[in-house]
C-alpha cells in the first residue's frame, strides 16, 4: 500500500520516527511529504493539504498527518473531499476509526503522544478492516455532506 506522511515542524520529530518504523514493513511504500526541520516553522495546513491531494489523485491511498496536538491539522485534512482524518491517542481509538469511520488519514500529536503508543497505533491502524455494514450508512451520510 502507498501511503503519503507530513508533518508541522510540532510533529517533525515523531514523523521522521514513524517514517524509519514504517519503511521497515515491506508492504508499505511511504512517501514522505515533509516538512523537513524542526526548526523552521511551517503551517499545519498546508501540510495537510499535501497528504490529502496525493490522496485525492490517487498517488496513495492513505495518509498519516502530525502536528503539535494532531487537531490543526486533522481539522485541516477534513476540509478535504473524501476525506477521513481521525486523530487517535491509543490503539483503541485507530482500532475504531478504521473499523467503524473508515479513516483514510490518521492524525497523531507530535507533542501529545510517545513514540511506542504512536507504533501501537500505526499498526493497528494499518491492520484493522473497515467493517462496512450499518457503518457504511454512515460514512454515506458523512460524504452526503461533501454536496453541500
Ligand atoms: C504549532 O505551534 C501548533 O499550533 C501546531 O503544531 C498544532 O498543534 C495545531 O493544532
Amino acid at each position: 500500500m502507498k501511503i503519503s506522511i507530513a508533518s508541522d515542524h510540532a510533529g517533525f520529530e515523531l514523523k521522521n520516527e514513524i517514517v524509519g518504523y514504517l519503511r521497515k514493513k515491506p508492504d508499505l511504500e511511504v512517501l514522505d511529504m515533509g516538512t523537513d526541520s524542526e526548526k523552521n516553522a511551517v503551517d499545519y495546513p498546508a501540510m495537510a493539504a499535501k497528504v490529502a491531494k496525493s490522496i485525492q489523485n490517487g498517488e496513495s491511498e492513505r495518509g498519516i498527518v502530525l502536528c503539535g496536538t494532531g487537531i490543526g491539522i486533522s481539522i485541516s485534512a477534513n476540509k478535504f473531499k473524501g476525506i477521513r482524518a481521525a486523530l487517535c491517542h491509543d490503539a483503541y481509538t485507530a482500532r475504531m476509526s478504521r473499523a467503524h469511520n473508515n479513516a483514510n488519514v490518521l492524525a497523531l500529536g507530535g507533542r501529545t503522544t510517545g513514540r511506542g503508543v504512536a507504533f501501537d497505533i500505526v499498526d493497528v491502524w494499518f491492520n484493522t478492516e473497515f467493517e462496512g455494514d450499518r457503518h457504511t450508512r454512515r460514512i454515506d451520510l458523512i460524504t452526503g455532506f461533501e454536496q453541500d
